[in-house]
């Protein structure tokens, strides 16, 4: 009965001679892929995405940057010139898609706070994952999570277990920084994922740099062991 369900909510059900881990983990793979999936208004989580894309690189994985589909309208976008211009600036950024997140070993998303909460372009897309979810192919995926706010507290911790929230139920692996290196200390001190405190003009308050490429190595390291 609930598979049926299951069935019309999210297509073809899983059959019992299929594997429930993703077929990408498999002893054939050599190179560790990660994508690393952002939604940014202003620039920020862009650029937590590229340093994660250097420390992932750094570490040996093969690495896509994807953005997530911007769900604002026009006139939202148009009456914030910041928004306007990251938005510009980032045209030649592909949309991650469905596909993307089979083919990742590894997973790193980045996401500002929206009153504690993921953005709704980025719970746009985890809600997008059903099918995948339900056919066992996010199984083992390896995640890890960055955020941002304007205000120190301002809901960066809540925000990256949110977005955990949603892996927890894909059966993924987080791979969270916790306190394994000396500079999460110096960028704040957020053992959940890196985060970073942005002034109204987009600058960072804390030098987060090193503990994002920190955060990638280390999600490359624990991708490319479950991966083995
Ligand atoms: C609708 C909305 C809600 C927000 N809520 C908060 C909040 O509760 N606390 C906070 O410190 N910042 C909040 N912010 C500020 C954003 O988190 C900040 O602009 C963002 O981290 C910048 O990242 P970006 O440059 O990648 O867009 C909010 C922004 C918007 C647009």
């Amino acid at each position: 009965m609930i598979v049926g369900i299951l069935d019309k909510l999210f297509g073809r059900s899983k059959s019992k001679e299929e594997p429930s881990d993703n077929s990408s983990n498999d002893s054939s793979a050599s190179v560790t892929k990660v994508a690393i999936i952002y939604y940014s208004s202003t620039g920020t989580n862009y650029q937590l995405a590229k340093w994660a894309e250097e420390g992932a690189r750094e570490a040996g994985a093969e690495v896509k940057v994807m953005k997530v589909a911007e769900l604002a309208p026009e006139s939202a976008i148009a009456s914030n010139p910041a928004w306007k211009e990251h938005i510009e600036a980032t045209q030649h950024v592909p949309e991650a898609t469905l596909d993307d997140l089979e083919w990742a070993d590894g997973i790193i998303f980045s996401a500002p706070s929206r009153f504690g909460n993921v953005p709704g372009q980025m719970k746009q897309f985890l809600d997008s994952t059903g099918g995948l979810w339900f056919n066992g192919k996010l199984v083992n995926k390896v995640v890890s999570a960055m955020s941002s706010a304007s205000n120190s507290h301002g809901g960066q911790e809540k925000t990256i277990l949110s977005l955990y929230t949603t892996m927890f139920h894909w059966g993924a692996v987080i791979a969270s920084p916790g306190y394994t290196d000396p500079v999460t200390f110096e960028s704040g001190g957020n053992p959940y994922g890196t985060s970073v405190t942005v002034d109204d003009d987009g600058n960072m308050k804390e030098e987060v740099e090193q503990a994002v490429k920190h955060q990638a190595k280390r999600t490359v390291q624990i991708a490319d062991t479950i991966n083995k």
